[in-house]
């Protein structure tokens, strides 16, 4: 199944390196065309209403944004204590009782007994969202693609990987039958985990090790994004006589000229070991690029925004994706 037709989009990486920001506009670009979405967050920092600068987001779906084509945004934020008492509800009716358990109290009670228990109640709202019905749509189905902003890579197998979370509960159980259930909604035909990275060494080093582990616990790999992503400055052989400091002195005295500058000794010298520094960082990006394409996932690079990103810059990113359906 081709990664854009998948069902369930799960965008993790490196903490800061983008991962709200592409499953922002990762969920406008799948909602491009007519389409429904539902964007998730479940770590209780609503990051997405701050991106869509709208208030906080309540445990309720709410549109957050239009996609081209008529396709629309919903967004919920997930959280631990609602989705119990939800879960409480559905299975044994009993939302009041799970109400007088207080609200934080009931999870961190459900935690210390099965620990893990968090996770699958996330999840399963996640898994709830992919599968439920809606008899109204020509799909059937309330959602054509669900988007998670996950946690980070460091945490992204052992979140998921929630049948292993739970082993330790009763064989058969209600939770262990929500675990069985979201586990079939991350096959591979239907989920695919996205890893955002920058061109440094530690978030390449994240994602080198976070595929790793998907791929132990048989987890769908999807697209690595590079996200803010700088052009050279220089052409390739500027770069090179830079980086080893052989940058014509007469040709850069002549550039500050032109520019309107007085050209002193300081300013000409400054100027060159800038130069060898920006030559020295694009020489550490084709390296990490080099290593991103040893991992063999389709890769999408995204350029970084010169004024930080809006509303305007995820649509930008979305119309990105997009285009190359994440698999240029
Ligand atoms: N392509 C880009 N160009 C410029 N700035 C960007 C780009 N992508 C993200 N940013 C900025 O980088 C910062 C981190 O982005 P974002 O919040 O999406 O990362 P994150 O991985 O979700 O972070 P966290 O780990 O805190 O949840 C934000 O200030 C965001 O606006
Ligand atoms: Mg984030």
């Amino acid at each position: 199944m081709a990664l854009w037709d998948r069902r369930l989009h799960i965008v993790t990486g490196k903490g800061g390196t983008g991962k709200t920001t592409i499953a922002a506009a990762l969920a406008v670009a799948l909602a491009t065309g007519g389409r429904r979405v539902l964007l998730t967050e479940v770590e209780g920092r609503q990051q997405i209403a701050q991106l869509f600068d709208t208030p906080p987001l309540p445990y309720r779906e709410r549109k957050v944004a239009s996609a081209p084509g008529g396709g629309e945004v919903f967004a919920l934020a997930i959280d631990a204590d609602e989705a119990l008492l939800e879960y409480l509800e559905m299975f044994y009716n009993l939302r009041r009782a799970g109400r007088a358990l207080g609200r934080v109290g009931a999870v961190d009670f459900a935690t210390t007994v099965a620990p893990g228990v968090r996770d699958v109640l996330l999840t399963g709202k996640v898994k709830e969202a992919v599968n439920r019905p809606d008899g109204t749509r020509p799909s059937g189905l309330a959602y054509d693609a669900v988007v998670l902003d996950a946690p980070p890579t460091g945490r992204i197998a052992r979140f998921l990987n929630v049948t292993a979370e739970v082993a330790g509960l009763a064989r058969m159980g209600p939770i262990r039958a929500q675990a069985e259930g979201v586990m079939k909604v991350l096959a591979p035909e239907r989920a695919a985990v996205h890893l955002v990275t920058l061109l440094e060494e530690m978030p390449v080093q994240e994602t080198v090790d976070g595929i790793r582990e998907l791929r132990e616990v048989g987890l769908p790999v999807g697209a690595v994004v590079v996200n803010m992503v700088r052009r050279p400055l220089l052409a390739p052989a500027e770069l090179d006589l830079a980086r080893h400091g052989q940058l014509d002195y007469e040709e850069l005295v002549t550039g500050v000229k032109e520019a309107g500058i007085e050209p002193t000794e300081e300013l000409i010298e400054n100027l060159a070991w800038e130069a060898a520094q920006h030559a020295e960082r694009v020489a550490l990006e084709t390296a990490q690029r080099a290593e991103i394409a040893g991992l063999d996932r389709p890769v999408c690079e995204v350029p970084m925004a010169a004024d930080g990103v809006d509303v305007g810059t995820v649509y930008q990113i979305a119309e990105l994706l997009r285009s190359q359906r994440m698999n240029p």
